[in-house]
């Protein structure tokens, strides 16, 4: 059976004493989140501190960007190494944010996605469709393109590995949460491409997060649907007490 993951996207908020304690409140309490992995993503500057105050409590740690390039001029990028080097395990990819905002593509997020799962990070790759896509019909086929487009060229372990996170864009941030009907249909589509791409076993193996406006109030029907494997949670996972109870719920 999947194991759950639970991952709070910090984005860029917190200051660094702010983000050490909401570490440590969390470090703190993790043993009482029940049969999930946990996962904090804070901004880079901070990951360092962030670890420290995670000390040796069950909380991975995770970047929310890279770049795919190993080393060398690319100023004001991160790479998979440095990431690893103060202590990641995972690293958010292809994020809403980094799609809309600072115009990524599919094949920027693809690049990333390879350079990761090489230097032995767990990529966590997101993938969501506009509200006016969802509007249009278009979700599925917006779904697959960003899919196909983001994860091309893995192996069937590779992507046994990854994990996928499903973020509607116009959930995000918004207080709209997908219904669990809404955000099921999708993930149940995400399982049957990654099924027909390589194989069923490996369908079966790979987490798909839900990630937009997620509470402690609506996390326990998200979860409970089959093909819901854990929660990308950004607002909500600012505060130790709602991220705990999220996870409480998985
Ligand atoms: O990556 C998490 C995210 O985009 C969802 O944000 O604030 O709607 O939980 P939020």
């Amino acid at each position: 059976m999947r194991r759950p993951l639970i991952a709070g996207n910090w984005k860029m908020n917190t200051d660094r004493s702010s983000g050490t304690d909401l570490a440590s409140a969390i470090a703190g309490r993790a043993g009482d989140a029940g049969d999930v992995d946990l996962l904090v993503c804070p901004p880079s500057v901070y990951l360092a501190s962030v670890k420290e105050s995670l000390g040796s409590a069950e909380v991975a740690l995770g970047g929310q960007n890279m770049y795919h390039e190993a080393s060398g001029a690319f100023t004001g990028e991160t790479s998979a190494d440095m990431l690893k080097d103060v202590g990641c395990k995972y690293v958010i990819l292809g994020h809403s944010e980094r799609r809309h905002v600072m115009g990524e593509s599919d094949s920027d997020v693809n690049k990333k996605t390879l350079a990761a799962l090489d230097a032995g990070l767990i990529p966590v790759v997101c993938v969501g469709e506009l509200l006016e896509e969802r509007e249009a019909g278009n979700t599925a086929a917006v779904i697959k393109a960003q899919f196909e487009g983001s994860l091309a060229g893995l192996t069937a372990d590779q992507m046994a590995k990854t994990v996928v996170a499903y973020e509607p864009v116009w959930a995000i941030g918004t207080g709209k949460v997908a219904s669990p009907e809404q955000a099921e249909e999708v993930h149940a589509d995400l399982r049957s491409l990654i099924a027909d791409s390589y194989n069923a076993e490996t369908a079966e193996q790979v987490r798909i997060l839900y990630g937009g406006s997620v509470k402690p109030g609506n996390a326990a029907e998200l979860l409970g649907q089959d093909n819901i494997d854990g929660a990308l949670i950004g607002g909500a996972s600012l505060k130790a007490d709602d991220f705990l109870a999220i996870a409480a719920a998985g």
